[in-house]
C-alpha cells in the first residue's frame, strides 16, 4: 500500500510530499513538532500531545493552523490511510513560507504537514538486556521546553551515541548535571530505592510519556521525586531507564563505561515498562 502524507490540506503520495525550498522550518527550523505514538490504532495521550503543540506555537507565536477537532481529523485520516495499528504519526507547523528574513513575515499561513508509519515492535533484547547510553555535554539553547524542530545538537548527540554503539546519549548541563536524553526523558532508582527525574524546567521537554509514567509511578506506590540528578549520581543508581513516545520505557543497563545494577533491567523498571505497555493498549490512553 502506498504511503499517504499530508501537506497543507492535501493528502499526497509520500514520495511526492514537498514543501516550499522558502518553508521557513526549512531555512531558520522556525518550527514545532509533535510526534504521538499509536497503539491499537488510535493516539496515545492525544490530549496532552496537542495540548504541547499549543504550548510551543504559542511560546514561538506561531498561529495555530486549524481548530483542534480538525487538526484531530486530520490525524485519524493520516493513520487510516496509512493502515497504522502500532507507530507513530508525526506532525510539523511552521511559521509559514516567505523570502528569507530572520524577522517574522507580515502575512503568512502556518505551513502543516504530517505522515504516519508502522512501527516493529522494540526487539526482545530491549526488555531482557537493556541497552547503554553515553553521555555529552548538553550544548543546547535555553528553551528546550519547546519543541521545536532545531534539533542539531540533539541530531549530533544521537550520532555520537550510535558510533558508540549505544541507544541514547544523556545530555549533562555545566553543573554536572542531566538535563535530558537527545530524544528521550531519563530517570534513575537511587540506591535508597527512590524513582527520580529532573523536573520538567525549559532545561527539557516536558515528555507526555514522562507525564504518564509519573502517574503509573504513583498508582504503583513508588517513591518519586523531581529533581536534578548529578552524572555521578546517575552511574551510581541502581535502575535506570528512558522515556518517549517512541523508546516507551526503556532500561539503561550502561552509562559510558559504567555498568548499571548487575547490568540487567531492575524490577521497578520492567514493572514500570509492563504498566505502560498495559496503559498503552487500555482504553483510558485515549
Ligand atoms: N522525542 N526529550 C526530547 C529532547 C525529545 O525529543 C523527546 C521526544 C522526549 C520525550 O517526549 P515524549 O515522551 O513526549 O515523546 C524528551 C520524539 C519522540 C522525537 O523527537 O522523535
Amino acid at each position: 500500500m502506498p504511503r499517504i502524507a499530508y501537506v497543507n490540506g492535501r493528502y499526497v503520495p509520500y514520495r511526492a510530499a514537498q514543501v516550499h525550498i522558502d518553508d521557513r522550518g526549512y531555512t531558520f527550523a522556525d518550527a514545532v513538532y509533535e510526534v504521538v505514538l499509536i497503539a491499537k490504532d488510535v493516539l496515545v495521550d492525544e490530549g496532552p500531545h496537542l495540548d504541547r503543540l499549543d504550548r510551543s506555537l504559542r511560546e514561538l507565536r506561531i498561529a495555530p493552523p486549524m481548530s483542534r477537532r480538525a487538526l484531530q481529523l486530520v490525524l485519524r485520516e493520516v493513520i487510516r490511510r496509512n493502515a497504522v495499528h502500532y507507530g507513530l504519526v508525526y506532525l510539523q507547523m511552521s511559521r509559514g513560507v516567505a523570502p528569507r528574513d530572520h524577522i517574522f513575515p507580515d502575512a503568512a499561513e502556518t505551513q502543516f504537514v504530517a505522515w504516519a508509519k508502522t512501527l516493529a515492535p522494540q526487539p526482545r533484547s530491549f526488555a531482557e538486556d537493556g541497552v547503554k547510553a553515553i553521555t555529552m555535554p548538553d550544548i543546547r539553547w535555553e528553551r528546550c521546553d519547546i519543541k521545536s524542530t532545531a534539533l542539531l545538537p540533539n541530531v549530533l548527540a544521537k550520532q555520537a551515541a550510535r558510533d558508540a554503539g549505544a541507544y541514547e546519549a544523556w545530555l549533562v548541563d555545566t553543573d554536572g548535571f542531566i538535563t535530558e536524553g537527545s530524544s528521550t526523558n531519563v530517570w534513575i532508582i537511587t540506591p535508597a530505592g527512590e524513582l527520580v527525574t529532573r523536573a520538567a524546567d525549559a532545561a527539557i521537554l516536558a515528555g507526555v510519556t514522562r507525564r504518564t509514567v509519573v502517574a503509573l509511578a504513583r498508582e504503583e506506590g513508588l517513591r518519586f521525586v523531581e529533581r536534578r540528578f548529578s552524572l555521578a549520581e546517575a552511574k551510581a543508581a541502581r535502575e535506570a531507564f528512558v522515556t518517549s513516545a517512541s523508546s516507551l520505557v526503556l532500561p539503561v543497563t550502561q552509562i559510558d563505561d559504567q555498568v548499571i545494577g548487575n547490568g540487567k533491567p531492575g524490577s521497578m523498571t520492567s514493572r514500570l515498562r509492563a504498566r505502560y505497555f498495559h496503559y498503552m493498549a487500555a482504553d483510558h490512553a485515549r
